[in-house]
């Protein structure tokens, strides 16, 4: 379904609209990734937060973070996808695909030729998304199921950019990286499945 919300940079004013909707959106998990998002926040590593409202409500958020590729040449600034999310009430009206169809341009703004993400290959590869071992880039840990390390391609990409995704330590600090066993066995058994 197309969704007819505005998608904006997110001020600080944002903050708690956009925590109540990672809550909502991610459970129990809500307060961990709130955390990670708190402590990009306070230093230079957050590139980007956009939200989508919808009758001046927040109804989903998307965060662009900074992290490198070990390139070859050099290290490259990059981006990483994480979180994206919808307020339940909201999902399975276009949200989540219109707060992704922002991404390019913002980006690109940031000057940053790949972004990178953790998820569904289903669900984004629907929406540009490609395996990011199809490009010759490496996921940053074995416990991201291969097929769901993924990458979009932005302005700026060149084809010596290939190499291994280096996350900050915020995200292992909170251990936030991939998925742990029983989970990843269940991941790596769907995604063998279809
Ligand atoms: C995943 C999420 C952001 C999608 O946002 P949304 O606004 O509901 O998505 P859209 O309306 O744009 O797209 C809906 C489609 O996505 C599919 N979808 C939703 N979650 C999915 C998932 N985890 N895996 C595969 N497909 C999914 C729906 O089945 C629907 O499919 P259809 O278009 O064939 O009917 C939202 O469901 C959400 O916040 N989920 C909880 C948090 C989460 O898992 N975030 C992603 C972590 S990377």
């Amino acid at each position: 379904m197309a969704s007819t919300v505005e998608v904006r940079e997110a001020g600080d004013s944002d903050t708690p609209a956009v925590e109540a909707v990672v809550e909502g959106a991610f459970g129990d998990q809500g307060a961990a990734v709130n955390d990670v998002m708190a402590r990009l926040r306070g230093v230079e590593d957050m590139g980007v937060e956009l939200v989508a409202i919808d009758d001046r409500e927040v109804v989903g958020c998307v965060a662009l973070s900074r992290a490198w590729l070990d390139a070859r040449e050099r290290l490259v600034d990059v981006l990483v996808l994480s979180p994206l999310a919808v307020a339940p009430d909201r999902q399975g009206r276009g949200i989540g695909t219109a707060l992704l169809a922002a991404v390019p341009e913002a980006a690109a703004r940031l000057g940053a030729p790949l972004v990178f993400l953790e998820g569904a290959p289903g669900y984004y590869g629907a929406r540009g998304w490609r395996p990011a071992s199809a490009h010759g880039l490496e996921r940053p840990s074995l416990r991201i199921p291969e097929p769901a390390c993924q990458v979009l391609l932005v302005d700026g990409h060149e084809p010596w950019m290939t190499g291994r995704l280096v996350y900050p330590d915020v995200w292992w600090r909170l251990d936030l990286v991939g998925l742990r066993d029983p989970e990843l066995a269940e991941v790596e058994a769907a995604l063998r499945e279809s």
